[in-house]
């Protein structure tokens, strides 16, 4: 079968997965509210487009953290991807760094750095979950968005001298992982940090005032709490909040180049089940389709570059009609 977007390899990884590995990949909190409102919430935010631009040419680089990448499309960590693939992290390293773009790797990964790092060149961020312990010390933890047997056969490859059987039991996973962030290493020197799941404009001033080095509006793929906001609707308050101090990225139910012209982004489930579903070969197949709607999205919005999308370009759900 052709695969002409992103949403068929879902279709067919649910037809490929044991269910119970599918189900943990694609589902969200208990009603799943906010799961279906990331996607719709896209399709309530419109286009203006502009039509009296010269588009014959289209620039969709971009710098984040002064990184170059070939597009505003970048991989988010999600965790335990062998489950989907025997090659997991590793084939999602490949498709990343061949599509020019950032993969992150999730604490929970099993494949381990090392394994990801033999891919070769390729920019890379890890993430990693920082809890407060009870007892007023700080550690760095592990913990699963929604509790979780890892089934026989798979490790965590970042952790294999650590029982797994113990990694699961923070008190408080939900507040854990609203401490998620992402650890971004060059050369092995520790170089900033940029902290995910904020959806609030109070806690993203804290976060800059703290000194991160960017935010990711984001509710965790909509496996955490449910009944907030999706993240498009949560995006302008953080973005002004910020001040333009750091730059801001989203995730949660990107699955078209038409959302992506909304902002920078991040993408999970479609990296799984295009994993699932074609190893790495479905994960460039889909950074690359992901890419091409982009692109033709700029042209027929009147925008050769990043720089030129404009808010002017977004009819917001609040704006005024
Ligand atoms: C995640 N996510 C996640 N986030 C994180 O910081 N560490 C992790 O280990 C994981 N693991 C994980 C597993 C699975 C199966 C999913 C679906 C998600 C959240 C992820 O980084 C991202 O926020 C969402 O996946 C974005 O939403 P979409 O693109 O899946 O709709």
């Amino acid at each position: 079968m052709e695969i002409t977007n992103v949403m068929e390899y879902e279709t067919l990884a649910k037809e490929k997965l044991p269910k119970m590995i599918y189900d943990y990949y694609a589902s969200g909190a208990e009603d799943q509210w906010t799961l279906n409102e990331n996607r719709y919430a896209f399709s309530r935010t419109l286009f203006r487009p502009r039509i009296l631009v010269d588009v014959s040419k289209i620039d969709m680089t971009t710098t984040v953290l002064g990184f170059n990448i070939s597009m505003p499309i970048m991989v988010a960590p999600t965790a335990m991807q062998k489950m989907a693939h025997p090659d997991g992290e590793y084939a999602t390293a490949r498709a990343s760094a061949a599509a020019g773009t950032i993969m992150t790797l999730s604490s929970w990964s099993t494949s381990s750095v090392e394994e990801v790092a033999s891919t070769g060149p390729g920019v890379r961020f890890f993430q990693l979950y920082v809890y407060k312990d009870r007892n007023g010390f700080k550690a760095i933890v592990l913990t699963v968005d929604t509790p979780f047997v890892l089934p026989p056969n798979f490790s965590l490859k970042n952790f294999d001298e650590l029982n797994p059987g113990k990694l699961d039991k923070t008190d408080d996973p939900g507040l854990a992982s609203y401490f998620a962030g992402y650890a971004v290493a060059q050369d092995n020197n520790l170089i900033t940090y940029i902290s995910e799941g904020f959806l609030t404009a109070e806690d993203a001033r804290i976060a800059v005032q703290y000194g991160v080095a960017g935010i990711i509006v984001s509710n965790h793929g909509a496996r955490q709490l449910d009944y907030v906001p999706a993240t498009v609707m949560a995006l302008e308050e953080v973005v002004k909040a910020t001040q333009n101090k750091v730059p801001v990225f989203l995730d949660g139910g990107i699955r078209r180049g038409t959302d992506i012209l909304k902002h920078w982004l991040l993408i999970g489930r479609p990296v799984v089940f295009a994993l699932a579903v074609d190893g790495e070969a479905g994960v460039r197949k889909t950074l690359q389709m992901l890419h091409d709607e982009l692109e033709l999205t700029m042209a027929l919005s009147g925008c050769c570059s990043l720089a030129e999308i404009t808010r002017n370009h977004i009819v917001a759900p609040w704006d005024p009609p």
